[in-house]
């Protein structure tokens, strides 16, 4: 069993709490979290124990896994103590701030020989999935073309104020959308190509928008949060393939094969249905997370998310926001 202290019990940290609540193989026994009441809270909704901070967690409590959904600018450094520890580590995306505190992460991870996973939870969403079995396998031919949307209200949610705050979440880019950046080179690799603009608030860049070029395939990727609050959060894609397309746009994920009728696959959460309670609303979390477990409980090594891929989207990220700051 492992044994899952998580810090930061936010937005995210609860999401990840359930996540935990329905995995067999894994147990919160602990969570911190500095704002008065909120542990209390979450802990003893899962039944287990309530500290003020990261370092009373872990001066009590032996853990197998610390969980950091802390807000960005603390990841490196809540990362580095946990591995110092000696336990392994899940760590929220964006990885870090910058790419030098990402390398301390990984330094700090492979030093103590433990485990480092960034949430980058859309290699886990089951149409995102089923995308990238498409591409691999080239049943429609080869991906021409593809769109990324991600788009959502200002997210004034947050404590603090963090994510308004460019300076501590690296504003809409690095915080939502590195989510479709990061998937994009899961699905196609390194880009020959980035031309980025965007556009600027007070809160920093509020909205991007992408093209990538990868070989003789087009990526257009859109992400901004600056859309007013009655606007619903929309994730989205249009891929064309040479023999077809998969398009996830507005509604299901639909399958358009050359001469086929239109196909709308049966989205697979028989597994998560079997772990009880509403798990299908935890999506690509729950299969991340799962993800994770099992390569601990099986002592296998990361290979759907990587700390060096996750560094990798962090910069590419850090030279779309270069181009966007620069021609805004
Ligand atoms: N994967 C996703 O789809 C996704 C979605 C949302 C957020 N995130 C990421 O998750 C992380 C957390 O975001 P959130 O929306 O949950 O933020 P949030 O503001 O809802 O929660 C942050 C929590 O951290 C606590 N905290 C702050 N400093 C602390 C400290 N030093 N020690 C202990 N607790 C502390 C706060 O009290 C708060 O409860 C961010 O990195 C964000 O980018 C990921």
């Amino acid at each position: 069993m492992v044994r899952v202290g998580l810090v930061g019990a936010g937005f995210m940290g609860k999401m990840h709490a359930n996540v935990y609540s329905v995995l067999d193989d894994a147990t919160l026994v602990a969570v911190a979290d500095t704002a008065p009441g909120v542990a209390a809270e979450v802990a003893g909704q899962w039944d287990a124990r309530a500290y003020e901070s990261f370092e009373d967690m872990m001066a009590a409590e032996k853990l197998d896994l610390v969980d950091i959904c802390l807000p960005t600018y603390l990841h490196a450094e809540y990362t580095v103590k946990a591995a110092n520890a000696g336990v392994d580590v899940m760590c929220e995306k964006p990885m870090a701030m910058t790419v030098e505190e990402a390398d301390r992460m990984i330094a700090a991870a492979r030093d103590n020989n433990v485990r480092l996973m960034i949430g980058h939870c859309i290699r886990f969403w089951p149409e995102y999935e089923i995308l990238k079995e498409y591409t691999d396998s080239g049943r429609l031919g080869r991906l021409k073309s593809i769109n990324l949307t991600r788009v959502s209200p200002l997210p004034v949610w947050c404590w603090d104020g963090w994510l308004l705050d460019e300076s501590r979440s690296g504003s809409a880019v690095l915080d939502l959308h590195i989510h479709d950046t990061d998937y994009i080179l899961y699905l196609l690799g390194q880009p020959d190509e980035i031309f980025s603009r965007g556009t600027q608030d007070k809160n920093g860049l509020s909205h991007i928008y992408t093209t990538m070029t990868f070989g003789n395939t087009v990526a257009s990727i859109e992400g901004g949060w600056d859309f007013n609050d009655t606007f619903p959060f929309k994730m989205a894609f249009r891929a064309v393939f040479e023999k077809g397309a998969l398009a996830m746009d507005g509604g299901p994920l639909t399958i358009y094969e050359d001469g086929k009728d239109p196909v709308q696959p049966e989205i697979d959460r028989m597994e998560a249905a079997g772990a009880g309670g509403n798990i299908s609303d935890l999506g690509g979390y729950y299969r991340e997370i799962k993800y994770l477990i099992d390569c601990i409980v099986n002592n296998k090594p990361l290979v759907t998310v990587t700390p060096q891929s996750s560094r990798q989207s962090l910069a590419v990220v850090m030279e779309e926001i270069r181009q966007a700051k620069a021609g805004a």
